[in-house]
């Protein structure tokens, strides 16, 4: 029976642990102690933060695991780097694990390698001579610290009156002594799902999201296909590879993040893992295959083909679809869920939640405030889309509390 270490026991690990069960592996789940769902899941738990890499590292040696992996967490990667280098199993490397954790390291191999990106500056938090560090970027800008995810230590900067609060933020959710300014980029923020296996971009599936516009933008929901323009395909493509080679990204998922400016790709940010907030699911829908399942497979060192499944014809069949995540206008208790949709819509993929009745949740603001999720799907993405917001109005989640 083969082993697999999954890290992490949260609601986007737990289909990958599912997954894994399904596929008869033993599993392995590392994760800080705390009411997480994927805990009863596993075969085996083990109570270590994720990002401390030598007792994870101690863990796969002793445990003599096959694969390591995670889903929809920026947080493991460098974890996940580090054990496959030292055990030699298949993932992504240590130096790319750490080009991807870090905004400064990532944004200069981008400029080394010709990927088009925003404009950038190292800023020492010991220096605030802005006029000098910021010369040849236009307002308006953005600071971001450079270790942290979730748009956390990130600032839109108009005016210097700004740069004060904008490095202070930064400054707040770092443990670097410097960060980045980059020039803002106004235009259409999109991301896209890839697969890139022993040095080969296996499939590209660029998606539309739906965000959630607090003090940052928050993803809370995503479409695919994204076809808005035809034209730009071959742009995103591009620029999607050559930032995955100036990253040394391989044998990982990839979570990008880019901007459409003028027809022109600008790419914000990649990550080596598989995306959260229903990212992975879109991927599966719409490829008909189990994208966990290849997530896994991977890992365990086997060759995967990521071809989408094929219609009688022998045609690739690709089905539209789209998720949004359920959420709380206020802080409280849960009174009540009620679903009224028909359990057999066969184009409703997906209702979770994430609480039951009683259960404190918090008013949406960031990506974990979540309480749940409804996935769709359509012959047409226009199909897929009315059936999300049909699906979001026959349900009802009652919470108590001051809005
Ligand atoms: N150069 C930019 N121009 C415009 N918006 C940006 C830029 N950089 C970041 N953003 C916005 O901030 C969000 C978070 O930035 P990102 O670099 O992806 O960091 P994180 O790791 O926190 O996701 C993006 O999704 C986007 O909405
Ligand atoms: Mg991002």
């Amino acid at each position: 029976m083969k082993k697999i270490l999954i890290l992490g026991a949260g609601i986007y690990q737990v289909p990958l642990i599912r997954a894994a069960k399904r596929m008869g592996l033993y599993t392995i789940v590392a994760s800080i102690p705390g009411n997480y769902p994927g805990f009863p899941l596993a075969d085996k738990v083990c109570y270590e933060n994720t990002v401390d890499h030598e007792a994870i590292l101690k863990i796969a040696r002793e445990e003599n695991v096959d694969g390591i992996v995670t889903a929809g967490t920026d947080v493991a990667v460098i974890t996940i780097g580090r054990v496959c280098d030292a055990l030699g199993l298949r993932g992504l490397s240590a130096e790319a694990a750490e080009i991807a954790s870090n905004k400064l390291a990532m944004k200069s191999r981008y400029e080394e390698y010709g990927v088009r990106t925003a404009r950038f500056r190292k800023i020492p938090f010991a220096r605030e001579d802005y006029e000098e560090l910021l010369e040849g970027l236009e307002f308006p800008l953005i600071f971001k610290s450079v270790d942290s995810s979730g748009s956390r230590g990130i600032t839109r900067v108009d005016s210097p009156a700004d740069f004060r609060e904008a490095r202070h933020n930064a400054l707040e959710n770092t443990r670097s002594d410097y960060f980045i300014a980059e020039e803002f980029i106004e235009g259409d923020e999109f991301g896209a799902q890839a697969f890139v296996q022993d040095g080969k971009v296996e499939f590209i599936l660029p998606h539309g999201d739906y965000v959630f516009r607090g003090d940052t933008g928050v993803p809370v929901g995503h479409y695919a296909p994204f076809e808005t323009d035809r034209a730009c395909a071959p742009d995103v493509r591009e620029q999607l590879e050559k930032a995955i080679a100036a990253m040394k990204l391989d044998n990982c998922a990839i979570n990008a993040d880019f901007i459409m400016r003028d027809g022109k790709t600008y790419v914000l940010e990649l990550g080596g893992r598989s995306g959260a907030t229903c990212l992975a699911e879109l991927v599966s829908i719409y490829y008909g295959f189990d994208y966990y399942e290849k997530i896994l497979r991977v890992a365990l060192g086997e060759h995967v083909d990521f071809r989408a499944i094929k219609d009688d014809s022998g045609r690739p069949r690709l089905t539209p679809n789209a998720s949004m995540l359920l959420t709380s206008d206020r802080d409280g208790v849960i009174l009540s869920q009620e679903n009224r949709n028909d359990p057999s819509d066969p184009d409703i993929v997906q209702i979770q939640f994430d609480y039951a009745p009683g259960d404190s949740v918090h008013a949406f603001r960031v990506g974990p405030h979540r309480i749940g999720h409804v996935i769709t799907k359509g012959d047409t993405l226009g199909a897929a889309v009315e059936k999300l917001h049909q699906a979001l109005e026959h349900i009802d989640i009652r919470v108590a509390g001051e809005a």
